[in-house]
């Protein structure tokens, strides 16, 4: 069954944990949907894990909407939610639902999600005006990385944490259905859970959160320029990657790949007749 706004709402009610991964392929989104995820977003991490950038400041529209594209067409039960770039809604609120617009109408995705509290509540209300649901994310939004001077953990002073608290709020009256907390003290993303009618979904936020997301090359030890504390390696993939890819070049140096199985055989004496 495919999962929507309505449905994620209604585990937050009834404390059924909401999982999201991220995705920025069909192959990936494919088998992500069938393990039973409830969301996959397509984050504009992709600009970090797939593109080799050092942040996220440089992906476009086009590549969301090219990687969207190809995640829905894998999507089957999983609501697919797609990053709004840096600078696709922060120039204007007409910008901000013509973009958001694109990514539904050209990349198929069933939601958007952008970065900021109170700042971004009028392109929030908009875009949720314009029929398309939005997934706020506010503490550490990799977007603000030169604002903030790093990825830091964000809400640790009391008016730091008054002001994530009031972003949280301001988000939830402007529409959103759902909020990502990233790298927030696990005692006030709690409190923040506790608070707000709609999910918290977060990263580096705690347990007390409504449900969780990772970057799937994070947890599958796929990316290994850094790790962040809150990653945790579910799998090794990345070495049994790189131990098949030594098996192929040895199998193709030694002569043992292709073997007969793997080849095409001709009818009849075809090379012998060949001048
Ligand atoms: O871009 C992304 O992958 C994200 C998650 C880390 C929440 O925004």
């Amino acid at each position: 069954m495919k999962n929507t706004v309505l449905t994620i709402q209604k585990q937050k009610e009834e404390h059924d944990k909401i999982t999201m991964l991220t995705a920025y392929d069909y192959s990936m989104a494919k088998l992500i949907d069938s393990s039973g995820v409830n969301c996959i977003l397509v984050g504009d991490s992709l600009g970090m894990v797939m593109l080799g950038y050092k942040d996220t400041l440089s992906v476009t529209m086009e590549d969301m909407i090219h990687h969207t594209r190809a995640v829905s067409r894998g999507a089957e039960n999983a609501l697919v939610i797609a990053d709004m770039p840096f600078m696709s809604y922060q120039t204007s609120v007409y910008d901000a639902v013509c973009n958001a617009g694109r990514l539904i109408k050209e990349g198929g995705a069933q939601a958007v999600k952008l970065e900021g509290g109170v700042s971004v509540v009028p392109q929030i209300k908009a875009i949720v005006d314009s029929s398309i649901p939005v997934a706020a994310h506010i503490g550490l939004t990799p977007q603000s990385v030169n604002a903030f001077g790093g990825f830091k953990v964000q809400g640790k002073s009391l008016r730091d944490a008054q002001r994530l608290y009031d972003d949280a709020k301001a988000v939830e009256e402007a529409g959103a259905f759902c909020v990502v907390l990233e790298c927030v003290p696990a005692e006030l993303a709690e409190f923040i859970s506790g608070k707000l009618r709609i999910p918290t979904i977060g990263i580096g936020a705690g347990a007390g959160c409504d449900g969780q997301v990772l970057v799937y090359q994070d947890m599958l030890k796929l990316f290994s320029d850094f790790k962040p504390k809150f990653v945790k390696h579910f799998a090794d993939i990345g070495q049994s990657m790189k131990e098949a890819f030594a098996a192929y070049i040895s199998e193709v140096k030694n002569g043992t790949f292709p073997a007969p199985e793997h080849w095409f055989e001709m009818a009849g004496d075809v090379i012998g007749k060949l001048n």
